[in-house]
């Protein structure tokens, strides 16, 4: 986490770099009211704010993620505060658990408005550090990537028949700045996922369903804390960010996008060979091993 006294214009730097959309609390429960809305990754970090803030607002929140104890731990504490909530402890890397999780979801509450798909599986690590860790690729992809779409899949048909859902992705702006050395396992599935929506929301806009993808930039949690780099980095809290998904829900744009963002991904398409020059710099001058790996 960010410790100390910082330096002036801080504020203005997370804001450019992550982006400060916030929805009023009465705009937000004018629509969410009595609302279903399946959030998963909720046990912790930005999904646990976000369930947390959608249940003050009237939504009846489903809480989805491994961690039984701590889910619902969430579900009571929100319960508690006078809000409606229900925990589905679900691992999102097994399909057979996604289908019994939206089975019994779908028997308990009849629908589902929207599904916030925000659970993530960050990893940082050279290319050499990942020869004999091919196994860390497919858990990351079961849990940012196939997760997500076996997900969609299995909500997608109820939503189709009612002609209303709306689906809101957590991706990172990570999938629309520059490739970074390290992150490659992480912004790859991020990144399918992201384009596997983009696709989709074309065939099933026609039919009431909408999309909206936020762009998150950094968000000091329990995934950003384990890197000392990120911990001295610009970044929100879980509840700003948990405000830009509840902006995703409640006024469906296509996407957030934090305002650097947007230029960082033309410079970087413009100027692909330098930037790629400079991280490749970047990269050797921090590589504890030199030379070949
Ligand atoms: N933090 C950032 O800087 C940042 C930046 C951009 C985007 N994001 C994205 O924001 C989302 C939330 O991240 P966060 O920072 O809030 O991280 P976090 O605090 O580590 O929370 C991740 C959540 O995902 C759940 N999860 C992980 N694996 C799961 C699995 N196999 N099945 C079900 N649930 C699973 C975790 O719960 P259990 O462990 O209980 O399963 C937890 O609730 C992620 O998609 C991440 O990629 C984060």
């Amino acid at each position: 986490m960010v410790t100390g006294k910082r330096p002036i214009g801080w504020s203005v730097l997370v804001a450019l770099t992550n982006g400060r959309t916030r929805i009023p609390d009465d705009r937000l429960a004018a629509a969410v009211g009595g609302k279903v809305v399946l959030v998963t990754g909720s046990s912790y970090g930005i999904g646990e704010a976000t369930a947390k803030r959608l249940a003050r607002a009237g939504a009846t929140v489903l809480l989805v993620a491994r961690t039984a104890d701590q889910l619902e731990a969430v579900a009571e504490e929100i319960r508690t505060a006078g809000g409606k909530a229900q925990a589905y402890p679900t691992n999102l890397a097994e399909p057979a658990a996604i289908e019994r999780l939206v089975a019994n979801v779908l028997a308990d509450h009849g629908h589902v408005d929207v599904l916030v798909s925000n659970a993530g599986k960050s990893i940082r690590r050279s290319v050499a550090d990942s020869y004999q860790r091919f196994h860390d690729i497919e858990r990351t992809n079961s849990v940012n990537y196939l997760g997500p779409t076996k997900l969609v899949l299995e909500l997608l048909p109820s939503m189709r028949k009612r002609g209303s859902g709306h689906l809101v992705n957590v991706s990172t702006a990570g999938v629309r700045t520059p490739p970074l050395a390290r992150w490659s396992a992480y912004l790859a599935s991020k990144s399918a996922f992201d384009v596997w929506l983009r696709c989709v929301a074309q065939e099933i806009r026609d039919d009431g369903v909408t999309t909206s993808t936020v762009y998150m930039g950094l968000v000091h949690t329990r995934m950003s804390d384990p890197t000392p780099l990120l911990n001295q980095l610009p970044g929100l809290s879980p509840e700003q960010a948990a405000d830009q998904v509840c902006a995703a829900v409640a006024n469906k744009p296509h996407n957030i996008t934090p305002p650097l963002v947007r230029p960082a991904d033309a410079l970087g398409n413009l100027l692909r060979v330098p930037t790629d020059r400079l991280f490749e710099q970047y990269f050797l001058r921090t590589n504890r091993k030199k030379g070949p790996e």
